[in-house]
């Protein structure tokens, strides 16, 4: 949703101020209330970076790829309550059935990494790049993108990816076309190429603001193009940060999300998905001492979840990330009251047409998983 639309449809969009001046208690009372009036008719999901105070009302939690195989898996709620970002809150959409609701607590929720492909860029992009390798190139899209770049991506024959099955899905990919266009996350695309055994040589950088590719190798050479795209809160974490740790600490074990840049990721010991380090941390023997880069409630969550291990953020100064944490308690029971009253705002709506050819990329990716 574009600021304009924010701001002409600032009702439907923008909390009463009267949510501001209710407790924490009464807020908790009422959001029990609710949920148990609906039972099975509401559900309320919650990716893994959400608050606390959110989190502790989640029928489920799950990284990216395990909310999407919820939505697609659930056929009795009527209501989506999606506690995550509007790209999680758009495939829930696309992936549950046409009588089923999702409803976003705050339309404010974005992800910066998905606004940093629009479908102006990618088209211009696909016009220069078919017309230096022709019809060679498979387009793939993290999920951390809108639902129209899902849809290019679908309509090229691509699928869509997340941080737990990017290595899979680039494998079947890479026997579809020769060379592969990766939006919108470098990192993430650099990191999973690199880890199939593809050099660094062999991968160039399309910049959608200069509308060029950055390369110094002759374009038969190059396997993997990676739009100039990045996340701005695991674009923190650097080597600086790796190397003041294990000079305090020799038995430090680094543990970071796929989203940090390249150096960071070969520099640290484990990387994966936000389900890959909070199983790692559930394995790890008592007493052993972690530093993890990801954002910092979910962080913060597994120092509390286990103190018989030694845990801290790799960056001493994170904050957390920003879009995510729109979603708190007042926003939540906005929601649900909304729904109470039969008046349901914060409603994600992907058109029809977008949703036809984004469900090919996301039933792909759900197929190879
Ligand atoms: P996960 O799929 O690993 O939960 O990541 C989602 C995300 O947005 C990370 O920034
Ligand atoms: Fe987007 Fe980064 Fe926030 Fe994940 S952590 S939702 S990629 S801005």
């Amino acid at each position: 949703m574009s600021m304009l639309d924010l701001l002409t449809n600032q009702n439907e969009t923008m909390m009463p101020d009267e949510y501001k001046h209710r407790s924490y208690e009464e807020m908790k009372k009422r959001v029990i209330e609710i949920k148990q009036a609906f039972g099975e008719k509401l559900f309320i999901p919650g990716h893994h970076y959400q608050k606390d105070e959110v989190i502790q009302f989640a029928d489920a939690t799950g990284d990216s790829l395990q909310l999407a195989q919820m939505a697609a898996d659930n056929h009795k709620a009527e209501y989506i309550v999606f506690c995550g970002v509007h790209f999680m809150a758009e495939t829930a959409d696309m992936l549950s059935k046409k009588n089923q609701h999702v409803l976003l607590p705050d339309m404010r929720a974005g992800c910066s990494m998905a606004d940093m492909a629009n479908m102006k860029q990618t088209d211009r992009a696909w016009e220069k790049l078919t017309d230096l390798f022709g019809d060679t190139i498979l387009p793939l899209t993290y999920v951390n993108s809108t639902a129209a770049i899902k849809a290019f991506v679908g309509k090229h024959g691509g699928a869509t990816v997340t941080s737990s099955n990017a290595k899979n899905v680039l494998k079947w990919a890479l026997t579809q076309k020769e060379r592969i266009l990766f939006l919108p996350d470098q990192h993430l695309g650099r990191n999973t190429a690199f880890d199939l055994g593809i050099p660094l040589e062999q991968m160039a950088v399309w910049d959608q603001i200069e509308e060029k590719l950055i390369t110094d190798q002759p374009l038969h050479n190059i396997k993997m193009i990676l739009w100039k795209g990045h996340c701005s809160v695991h674009e923190k974490f650097t080597i600086k940060n790796i190397e003041e740790m294990r000079k305090r600490d020799r038995d430090i074990q680094i543990l970071v999300h796929p989203e940090c840049t390249h150096e960071v990721v070969r520099a640290s010991d484990l990387a994966g998905s936000t389900k890959f380090i909070i199983d790692t941390i559930e394995q790890a023997p008592p007493g052993s001492k972690w530093a993890i880069g990801t954002e910092m409630n979910l962080v913060k969550r597994i120092i509390d979840q286990h103190p018989d291990k030694q845990i801290e953020s790799l960056n001493p100064d994170m904050c957390p990330c920003l879009t995510m944490n729109r979603i708190d308690l007042p926003h939540l029971l906005w929601s649900l009251e909304s729904i109470e009253k039969g008046k349901p705002v914060g409603l994600i709506q992907v058109e029809e047409e977008i949703t036809k050819e984004a469900l090919h990329a996301l039933n792909r990716m759900l197929t190879i998983r």
